[in-house]
């Protein structure tokens, strides 16, 4: 398989730290990781981002920080998140303090990475779409030169999981959504409708555990996410099948369509679908509808092979 180049947005919690570990396993190469608000506080978000990286091998990737929340004002992380991504963000896992963040501003270090890398390039959005939306705003013409946007967020079948309509990322900043998915780019969501279907459990973590120090801590941060995150002895593999998409889009089956974000009332932060031809806009969003149901299975075979490699590197 090609290598491809990814930059990965998010808010650090445990499936996004899934989502960095499936990307390395698969040997993507990782541009830069620009950080949010969402299921912490975007500070939160860049530390675990750089501990990550540096456990998993990789601390000579940058680190950008976004805003410290939508329209000027701080975000407040819910007592829900803090409960199912654990105090710090991954599952309360204490890892060491590794390196600084880029001084770039998130956007700026998109718009950089999409001029520099062009159509070689995948965004792959797995927390809000603030950093995106003011990369956009910028310079559309810019984040049109990526090869492709991948977003964990939505859902359009199914119902929301911090509202019955909506989902967390996109609740987060409905207006930032709203604008991005308007814009006409070529976007690809990864919403509830697929994620909720891809399960990890208890039993898979556990063989991660006995891989040395990343594998430990993984096991740690996934075990917790998987107690807290529903009460069904699993958890969904929201942000992994996002990175996923992105390495291999013969992963899910898509639907085009022209969509927007509601921005008011009840179904604040809805993804809603424009199906009626005469409103119809343009059908920008792919919108994953199926997934490849053995996806879990692959995750667990990327983990343990990159977890394997880490620890005899660090025996050495
Ligand atoms: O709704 C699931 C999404 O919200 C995931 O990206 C999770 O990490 C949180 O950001
Ligand atoms: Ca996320």
């Amino acid at each position: 398989m090609e290598t491809k180049k990814l930059l990965l947005d998010m808010d650090t919690g445990v499936d996004d730290a899934l989502a960095i570990a499936y990307a390395i396993g698969c040997g993507a190469e990782i541009v830069g990781v620009t950080c949010g608000f969402g299921n912490v506080e975007t500070h939160e978000a860049v530390r675990n981002t750089l501990d990550l990286l540096a456990l998993l091998g990789r601390p000579e990737v940058p680190v950008s920080a976004g805003d410290a929340g939508p329209g000027g004002q701080p975000f407040q992380v819910s007592e829900a998140c803090r409960k199912i991504h654990g105090q710090n963000g991954i599952g309360n896992v204490s890892l060491p303090h590794r390196g600084e963040p880029s001084p770039i501003p998130a956007h700026r270090f998109i718009l950089e990475q999409c001029e520099k890398e062009g159509a070689a390039l995948t965004l792959v959005c797995t927390g809000t779409l603030h950093n995106l939306a003011r990369a956009v705003r910028e310079s559309r013409e810019t984040v049109a030169k990526a090869g492709g946007i991948v977003l964990m967020g939505g859902a359009l079948t199914v119902e929301g999981n911090v509202t019955p309509y909506a989902e967390a990322n996109i609740a987060n900043d409905p207006e930032a959504a709203k604008f991005v998915f308007e814009s006409g780019l070529p976007l690809t969501m990864v919403g509830l409708d697929v994620t909720l279907k891809q399960r990890l459990t208890h039993e898979t973590v556990r063989g991660w555990a006995v891989r040395g120090e990343a594998g430990k801590a993984y096991a740690a941060l996934a075990g917790y996410y998987i107690d807290h995150e529903s009460d069904r002895g699993s958890c969904a593999l929201h942000d992994p099948l996002a990175a996923a998409a992105a390495i291999e889009p013969g992963l899910l089956d898509t639907h085009p369509f022209a969509m927007t974000v509601l921005t008011e009332g009840e179904g604040r932060g809805r993804t809603v679908a424009r199906s009626f031809p005469e409103e119809c806009g343009v059908r920008n969003v792919s919108a994953a509808l199926e997934a490849d149901p053995g996806f879990a299975g692959k995750l667990d075979r990327v983990l343990q092979g990159l977890f394997a490699r880490l620890d005899r590197k660090g025996g050495e």
